[in-house]
């Protein structure tokens, strides 16, 4: 770890000074403070690594501190510090998540040696989290606007079920989140989430990545190969980019939905499978049926449960709280200081019409953290095409307005989806008496909830 940061909390000024001292002579960072509360204070303000904690402080001691420290959304590793006599605490100060601890008078070696294994343990904490990142993907799911908060509503109600569910949602608001959201919340847990990205496999290749093959069954295929959807057996299968399939591959997945089980490639057997299909698209595959791409069948197979993942800019007031949550992600795996976004900086991005959503601002907040100099990222720091392209027109919470939208159906279909939810969420999820608030007939109601993916709960 580049420089590693580290905060003392001592009132002795001998021991900020010598213990100062000896760690900057080691390359790291150091700053001092002589109490728990002016720690606590600091860490809100600045992440450190460590923390070298005396035991006995003025003011709140050193295990209440620790206790608030371990509460912090992403606490330091903890190093006690403790006089003659206070080991026992010590001890208890390692069951409430210290991580070691050091004896006054201070022995050099050991003091050095005990900071050298917080900072690993840090490095190791870190690596962990961006290996599980790298084969989960990061998990949780920000933002509190209205079609958010429905969104997690519909997540809770359905990722218990087996249902099958079809996520729609343009590129990068974040279906494959859903999806393995979904997995997760499920009984299915603890069994294989696997993904299929239809579009990013040839045509002549799908069916042996889904089905498998047998050895010798094409030139080519040298072994045995176990398809994808034998790999989710108990679990859940992703089919993205569902809309990409060819009508042939289609007929064959709706059989294995249809009977649960197929014939790999070049077999005489067949094999049967409990799988749980999942599959997101960003086409309007209503559309493509009417032009022949998309099998009929196969829609209503897949889209039991219907999802929508709505478009950046149909929920701007949720970009603050995605950039600051994007902010921090990034500081800490590149083991930086977390940087504050200016209140301006913030309102720029909130009027910028995001054409690759939730991504596109992912990407932009992960350029801003490792470039920026400074703690603070402004207005100025931002690139020139956001203030060219802003509308200025998406002010958080109005209704959607039109100006970011390409086409007159995606503004329709998402000026109408916020209404429902909005009026939904006044009359506690009653449809009849949001039908009457709409003017509409509840099953005119139920039909245009269906289509645009909102489904019917309480509360
Ligand atoms: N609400 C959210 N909260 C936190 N992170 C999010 C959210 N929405 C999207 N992301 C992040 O944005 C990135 C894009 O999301 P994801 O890959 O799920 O999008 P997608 O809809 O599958 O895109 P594509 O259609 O391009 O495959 C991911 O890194 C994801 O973790
Ligand atoms: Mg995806």
């Amino acid at each position: 770890m580049p420089c590693a940061s580290i905060l003392i909390v001592d009132d002795e000024p001998g021991i900020q000074e010598s213990l100062g001292g000896v760690l900057r002579d080691e390359g790291y960072r150091v700053e001092s403070v002589d109490s728990g509360e002016a720690c606590l204070e600091r860490l809100r303000k600045a992440a450190f690594d460590v923390v070298l904690l005396d035991i006995w402080l003025p003011g709140i001691d050193g295990l209440e501190t620790l206790e608030k420290i371990r509460a912090l959304p992403t606490p330091p590793v903890v190093i006690m510090i403790s006089g003659h006599g206070s080991i026992e605490t010590a001890v208890r100060a390692t069951k409430l998540g210290a991580f070691d601890f050091i004896e006054k008078p201070l022995a050099l070696e050991k003091t050095l040696l005990t900071v050298k294994h917080a900072v690993e343990q840090l490095r190791l904490a870190v690596q962990n989290r961006l290996l599980e990142e790298a084969v989960h993907g990061p998990s949780r799911i920000i933002g509190d606007s209205v079609p958010m908060k429905a969104l997690r509503q519909q997540l809770a109600l359905a990722a218990p079920t087996h249902g099958r569910v079809l996520i729609y949602g343009e590129s990068g608001t974040g279906k494959e989140l859903v999806a393995r959201a979904l997995h997760r919340m499920s009984p299915r847990a603890g069994q294989p989430f696997v993904e299929v990205n239809c579009a990013a496999i040839p045509e002549e290749l799908i069916e042996s990545e889904l089905f498998g093959h047998v050895k010798g069954s094409f030139t080519g295929a040298v072994a045995d190969k176990v398809g994808k959807f034998e790999q989710a057996d108990g679990g859940t299968l992703f089919l993205d980019e569902v809309g990409d399939m060819s009508l042939r591959t289609q007929s064959k997945v709706l059989r294995v939905l249809e009977e649960q089980r197929f014939t790999p490639v070049g077999s005489g057997h067949d094999l049967s499978v409990d799988v749980r299909v999942i599959s997101a698209t960003n086409k309007h595959l209503e559309d493509e049926i009417l032009k022949g791409n998309f099998r009929e069948d196969l829609f209503y197979r897949l889209n039991v449960i219907p999802f929508y993942v709505p478009a950046l800019r149909e929920h701007p007031e949720d970009i603050p709280a995605l950039t600051r949550y994007f902010a921090e992600e990034f500081a800490r795996i590149y083991g930086r200081r977390p940087k504050q976004f200016t209140e301006s900086a913030l309102e720029l991005l909130m009027q910028y019409r995001w054409p690759g959503n939730v991504r596109e601002l992912k990407n932009l907040v992960e350029r801003l953290v490792i470039m920026v100099p400074g703690d603070r990222i402004e207005r100025r720091h931002l690139p020139a095409h956001l203030l060219r392209d802003g509308t200025g027109t998406a002010v958080p919470g109005s209704a959607v307005s039109a100006g970011p939208f390409t086409s007159l159906y995606d503004a329709r279909s998402a000026y109408e989806r916020n209404l429902i939810l909005r009026k939904l969420e006044e009359n506690q999820g009653n449809v009849s008496r949001t039908a009457e608030a709409l003017g509409l007939e509840r099953s005119h109601l139920y039909r245009k909830m269906k289509t645009l993916g909102i489904s019917p709960q309480n509360g």
